[in-house]
C-alpha cells in the first residue's frame, strides 16, 4: 500500500484514465487489464509513486467507479477525478484542477504505459530545474499516430499531432510519450489557455509547449527508450507488454540470485519474490503474492498464488499452491498436490496426488498419497489440524473439522470424521474379509461363459 500524502514540494502526479479504450474490445476497462499480474492503472501509479509523486489524482471517465475503486485499493489516498466528457488530454488534466491548485509542480502520465521507469520519471521531474516544462520523448521506430516534437535550434517549439501535421512534420520520428511535468506556478495559467482548434476540436495538453515558448517560458525533453513508452491499446499490445515485463521481471530475478534454468518458460508476477539460489525448472507459473526463500526448489510445471514457501523447499513438479499456503523449511509438496491456507511445518511431507486446504501441517507429518481433506460441508470451510510427526496413510479423507493428534496414525483408506488423540492410531473404514475359496467357486458356477478379453 502506498501513501500518496506527503510533502508539498513533491510533484503531484496525475495519471490520466479517461480514455474508451475500444480496440481493446472487451467489457473490462482498458487501465484494468493486467500485466505480471497487476493492472494497468496500478503500473501507472507505481511509477509515478517510485518516482518521488506525493499527491495522486486519476482522472477517470464518466461511470468508471471500478477505476477509481481499483486506484485506491493500490494507493489508498488517491484523489479520483471524473471527465465527465471525453474532449482531450488537456481537458481531462484540468479534471484534476482542484488537484493542480497549490501544487509545486505536476507529472502527467498515462494509464496505460505500464513500462515507463521510475528513473525516467525522476529524470523528466528534474528537467524542471531548468525548465518550466519537461516533455518525455522518444525515437520511433514507426512513428506514425504520435505526435511529433518539432525541435528548432536544439529547442522543443511545438508538438504537432499527426492529423495536425504536415509532410515535412511527418517525417520526424521524435515523438511524444505522453508522460510529462509542469511547473507548478505556471500549470494552471496555461492549461486553461489551450483551445480545442484542431483537426479533432479537443483540447490538447501537446499545446502547452507552443504556448509556454510564446510565454517565454523554457521547454525541454527527455528522452526515454520506445520499449518503456510503449502504450497498451488493443489485446495485441497487451501481450506485447506483457512480454517486455516479463523479460524485465526475469532478468531483476536472476540479478537478484535466483536460478531459472529456461528463463523464457518461467512467467512471473510483478510482486514476485525469489530468494538467493532458488531454483526454477522450465514452466512455472508464479501468480501473484509469492514468496520463495534461499535455496528453495520450484520444479516444472507448477502453479503457485499467494504462497510463500520456506528455505530449502521443493514444490512440484505439477503442484498446485493457492492463497493462504504457508510452507516452512526443507518441506515436500510433490505431484499433484493442492494447497489452499494450508500451513506446513519445516520437513512436513505431502510428496503425491493430495488435497490439503484450510489445514495445519505440524512439522515433520508425513501426508500419503491421495489423502484429502473434505474442508466443504456445502456451507461452509472447515479446518483440518494435524499435529507434528502426524503419519497419514495412502487414501484417507479427512472430514473437517478434525484434529489429528501430534504423533498419529491415520489408517490408510480410512475416513476420519472425529480426533485423534496423540500418539493414537485411527482407523475409519471396515475391516478386510477373505473368503476363502471364492473366486474358485465363481469359475466353477460360471464354467465356459467367460466373455471379454
Ligand atoms: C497522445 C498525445 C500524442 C502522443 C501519444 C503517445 C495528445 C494530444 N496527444 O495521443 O502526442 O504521441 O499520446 O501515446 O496528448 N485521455 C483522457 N481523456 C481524454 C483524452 C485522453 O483521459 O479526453 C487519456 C487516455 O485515456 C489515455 C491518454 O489520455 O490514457 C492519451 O489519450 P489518447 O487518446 O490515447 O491520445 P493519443 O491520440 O494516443
Ligand atoms: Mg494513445
Amino acid at each position: 500500500m502506498i501513501d500518496s500524502t506527503k510533502g508539498r514540494a513533491e510533484p503531484t502526479a496525475i495519471v490520466l484514465a479517461a480514455g474508451e479504450g475500444t480496440r481493446m474490445a472487451s467489457r473490462i476497462p482498458k487501465v484494468l487489464h493486467r500485466v505480471a499480474g497487476r493492472s494497468l492503472l496500478a503500473h501507472a501509479i507505481a511509477s509515478v509513486t517510485d518516482a518521488g509523486a506525493g499527491r495522486i489524482a486519476v482522472v477517470v471517465g464518466p461511470d468508471r467507479e471500478d477505476v477509481g475503486a481499483e486506484a485506491r485499493r493500490y494507493a489508498p489516498r488517491t484523489e479520483v477525478f471524473v471527465q465527465t466528457e471525453r474532449r482531450g488530454t488537456a481537458h481531462a488534466v484540468l479534471a484534476a484542477r482542484q488537484a493542480i491548485e497549490g501544487s509545486s509542480s505536476l507529472l502527467i502520465v498515462f494509464g496505460d504505459t505500464p513500462l515507463l521507469r521510475a528513473d525516467t520519471l525522476k529524470a523528466l521531474a528534474d528537467g524542471l530545474k531548468e525548465a518550466a516544462v519537461a516533455v518525455l520523448g522518444f525515437r520511433a521506430a514507426d512513428p506514425t499516430g504520435y505526435g511529433r516534437l518539432l525541435v528548432r535550434n536544439g529547442e522543443l517549439v511545438a508538438i504537432r499531432e499527426e492529423r495536425d501535421a504536415s509532410d515535412e512534420e511527418r517525417k520526424v520520428d521524435l515523438c511524444n510519450a505522453g508522460a510529462m511535468a509542469i511547473d507548478g506556478r505556471n500549470a494552471l495559467a496555461l492549461l486553461d489557455r489551450i483551445t480545442d482548434s484542431n483537426a479533432k476540436r479537443e483540447f490538447y495538453l501537446t499545446d502547452i509547449v507552443a504556448l509556454a515558448r510564446a510565454d517565454k517560458l523554457k521547454v525541454v525533453v527527455r528522452e526515454a527508450a520506445e520499449e518503456e513508452v510503449m502504450g497498451v491499446n488493443d489485446k495485441s499490445q497487451l501481450a506485447a507488454a506483457e512480454a517486455a515485463m516479463q523479460a524485465r521481471l526475469r532478468e531483476a530475478a536472476m540479478r537478484g540470485g535466483a536460478i531459472l534454468v529456461a528463463p523464457e518458460t518461467v512467467h512471473l508476477s510483478d510482486d514476485t519474490k525469489l530468494g538467493r539460489d532458488v531454483i526454477v525448472e522450465p514452466y512455472v507459473v508464479f501468480g501473484p503474492g509469492v514468496t520463495v526463500e534461499e535455496g528453495a526448489v520450484i520444479h516444472s510445471f507448477s502453479h503457485l498464488e499467494g504462497a510463500s514457501i520456506g528455505a530449502g523447499t521443493h514444490v512440484g513438479p505439477f503442484a498446485r499452491l493457492r492463497a493462504g499456503t504457508k510452507l516452512g523449511k526443507d518441506v515436500r509438496v510433490g505431484n499433484f498436490v493442492e494447497t489452499k491456507a494450508a500451513e506446513f511445518g519445516d520437513n512436513a511431507k505431502a510428496n503425491h496426488l493430495a488435497y490439503v486446504g484450510d489445514s495445519t501441517v505440524g512439522n515433520g507429518a508425513n501426508i500419503g498419497a491421495g489423502t484429502i481433506t473434505c474442508n466443504y460441508d456445502g456451507f461452509g470451510k472447515h479446518r483440518t489440524e494435524i499435529g507434528s510427526g502426524a503419519f497419514i496413510g495412502s487414501n484417507s479423507a479427512l472430514v473437517a473439522p478434525v484434529k489429528i493428534g501430534a504423533g498419529a496414525y491415520v489408517a490408510s483408506g480410512s475416513v476420519i470424521t472425529s480426533n485423534i488423540p496423540d500418539d493414537a492410531l485411527g482407523v475409519g473404514r471396515s475391516r478386510q474379509v477373505n473368503k476363502d475359496g471364492w473366486a474358485r467357486d465363481l469359475r466353477a458356477l460360471k464354467g465356459g461363459q467367460k466373455g471379454g478379453d
